[in-house]
């Protein structure tokens, strides 16, 4: 049995745990607050999830979640995450994250900064782009006309394997940017951050994504 630990258990990370429980995954959320504020949201999961501390959710996953506010990914466990394909939900938005000079200098992405944080680990960015209601309405499966579509980016193709799969079995197609550093095509203000696109539509859009200095 796989499991996926979730550091972060807010409108994504809770979202993101009903898909897996619901393709037969076990499941660890963990929040900031800690394990015992989170047993509603483990009581409608059911028997195949349970709440811990972010440092153990990190060591009991096969893959992991981090889906936090980005001003928080230094407090992120990195030993329990080392050789492990972490998934990174994550946007910047300076107004709740802070000015963070490397992005808004567009040196670098938030994956790449995640990444940075947990140096033997294996990030790929995914489920970014997509609000959150959006992931439990949205699903369909494999082949249907018109499914919608998400994209990943990372440098460690295995990684990007499995998550492409979890993607899969969760109801969308998939859609490759390329490295971690070609994130930035998916990240805020961009025309595929927020519409229900298919695989077509959304390659499409990661082509016409600016960057900001270039608006
Ligand atoms: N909402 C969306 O539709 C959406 C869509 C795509 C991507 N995103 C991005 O995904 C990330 C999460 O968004 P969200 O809307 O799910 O946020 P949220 O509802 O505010 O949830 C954030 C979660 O992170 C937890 N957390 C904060 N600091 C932590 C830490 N140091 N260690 C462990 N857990 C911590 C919070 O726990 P406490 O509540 O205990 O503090 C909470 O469970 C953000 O970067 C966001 O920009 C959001």
């Amino acid at each position: 049995m796989t499991t996926i630990g979730f550091i972060g258990s807010g409108h994504i990370g809770s979202q993101l745990a009903r898909l897996a429980v619901r393709s037969g995954y076990d499941v660890v959320v963990s929040n900031s607050r800690g394990p015992e504020t989170l047993s509603e949201l483990v009581a409608e999961l059911g028997a195949h999830a349970r709440a811990a501390t972010a440092r153990e959710a990190a060591a009991a996953a096969d893959i992991a979640v981090v889906t936090i506010p980005l001003r928080n990914i230094d407090q992120v466990p990195v030993g329990e995450l080392a050789g492990k394909t972490v998934i990174d939900t994550n946007n910047y938005y300076p107004q709740r994250d802070g000015s963070i000079p490397a992005l808004d200098a567009e040196e670098t992405t938030t994956a790449e900064l995640l990444q940075a944080h947990l140096p033997s680990s294996h990030v790929v960015k995914a489920f970014n782009h997509i609000y959150a209601s959006d992931l439990t309405s949205d699903p369909l499966p494999a082949g249907s006309p018109g499914r919608r579509a998400l994209v990943i980016a990372g440098d460690d193709e295995h990684a990007k394997t499995q998550v492409s799969g979890l993607i899969d079995e969760f109801g969308f197609d998939v859609v490759d940017a390329g490295p971690l550093a070609e994130g930035w095509r998916i990240q805020r203000d961009t025309p595929g951050y927020g519409p229900r696109l298919d695989a077509a539509g959304l390659t499409q859009a990661l082509a016409a994504a600016k960057r900001y200095r270039d608006r």
